[in-house]
């Protein structure tokens, strides 16, 4: 077909017709909310860097679970910001650590919000890296233990999934079996499986006080140059026992969305991380671009790509809009 036989305005002409045609449906249920959670009562500090999201003690994570879950969003994700850092992130897995105790709560008070939680040692560390060192080198087995750890104690305390981001080869193996052990056999893995190691990640640093002391993440975080890559670390977490598998961040890499949507059959979930939400949200307080309507291009081109899932921090503004 071609024109002047094919016109594809006809299709366009007015909103109507446009909505019969569209491809793409942005939609509530797909949208994950993250949370940091702190210690204390009553604490609630906005992140500079990422207007509208803020450092929350478990009283007022608890009211935005609630909130999220009135907007209709299915699920949030968990960060945690420990009063003590060491080397060993005990924070991480300690029965009453901050995570631990938020999760508790949550369930208790909001309890058909799905919670799922970041297993990561980042946050918990002094020395920032994603796990336990040996001089200035991240010892991947020996973080594995401490992963699978940190797993079994989030989901003991109530989690419904664990989401993986350390990036350490074979943790989502570690960790399915050490949920297993444990009669945990029914939580399933959201696996940060092609994790880039990316400046994107800016403003959660500064979110979650977890920059690197020393070095870089790039020993076990992804370059952004490799594709083929992305697909053998997916193939591998697969394997290893994924149930849903991550492509992070997102805009950026939406070519990744796409191919991995193309090559596995698993629930693709995408993180528009930090560094998108901060470019959308300084862009508009300068007047130079509309907020939502970048907000909702973005999340749906997320989703044409592939993604099923998407994690923002626009999750609660995206579904109040949503459900107008
Ligand atoms: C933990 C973790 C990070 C993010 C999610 N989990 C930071 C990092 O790897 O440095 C980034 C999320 C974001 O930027 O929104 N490892």
């Amino acid at each position: 077909m071609q024109f002047p036989e094919y016109r594809a305005r006809r299709l366009r002409k007015n909103e109507s017709f446009r909505r019969l045609i569209r491809e793409t449906r942005l939609s509530t249920d797909d949208l994950v909310y993250p949370l940091f959670v702190v210690g204390g009562k009553d604490f609630k500090k906005p992140i500079q860097s990422m207007p509208g999201n803020f450092q929350m003690s478990t009283d007022n994570i608890v009211k935005e679970a609630l909130n999220a879950r009135e907007l209709g969003i299915p699920a949030v994700l968990l960060f945690g910001i420990p009063a003590h850092k060491d080397d060993m992130a005990t924070g991480a897995f300690a029965k009453d650590g901050i995570v631990q105790q938020a999760v508790k709560q949550i369930k208790n008070e909001v309890p058909d919000i799905l919670v799922i939680t970041d297993v990561c040692l980042c946050e918990y560390t002094s020395h920032g890296h994603c796990g336990v060192l040996e001089k200035e080198e991240v010892q991947n087995d020996a973080t594995l233990e401490v992963l699978a750890e940190t797993a079994v104690s989030l989901a003991r305390a109530g989690a419904d999934m664990v989401a993986p981001s350390a990036m350490m080869d074979g943790q989502v193996a570690a960790i399915r079996e050490a949920l297993d052990e444990n009669s945990l056999e029914n939580i399933p893995i959201m696996a940060y499986a092609a994790k880039y190691s990316s400046s994107f990640y800016g403003p959660f640093r500064e979110a979650a006080e977890s920059a690197p002391q020393f070095g870089d993440r790039k020993s076990y975080q992804m370059d952004p140059a490799n594709s083929d890559e992305a697909i053998r670390e997916i193939m591998l977490d697969v394997e290893e026992g994924a149930d849903i598998i991550m492509v992070k961040p997102a805009l950026a890499y939406l070519d990744i969305i796409y191919r991995a949507k193309q090559e596995f059959d698993l629930p693709l979930v995408a993180y528009s991380v930090s560094g998108e939400y901060a470019m959308i949200k300084a862009a508009a307080q300068r007047g130079w671009l509309d907020e939502e309507k970048v907000m909702m291009e973005t999340l749906t081109a997320i989703k044409r790509a592939g993604a099923d899932i998407i994690i923002t921090y626009f999750a609660t503004q995206a579904a109040a809009l949503l459900n107008k």
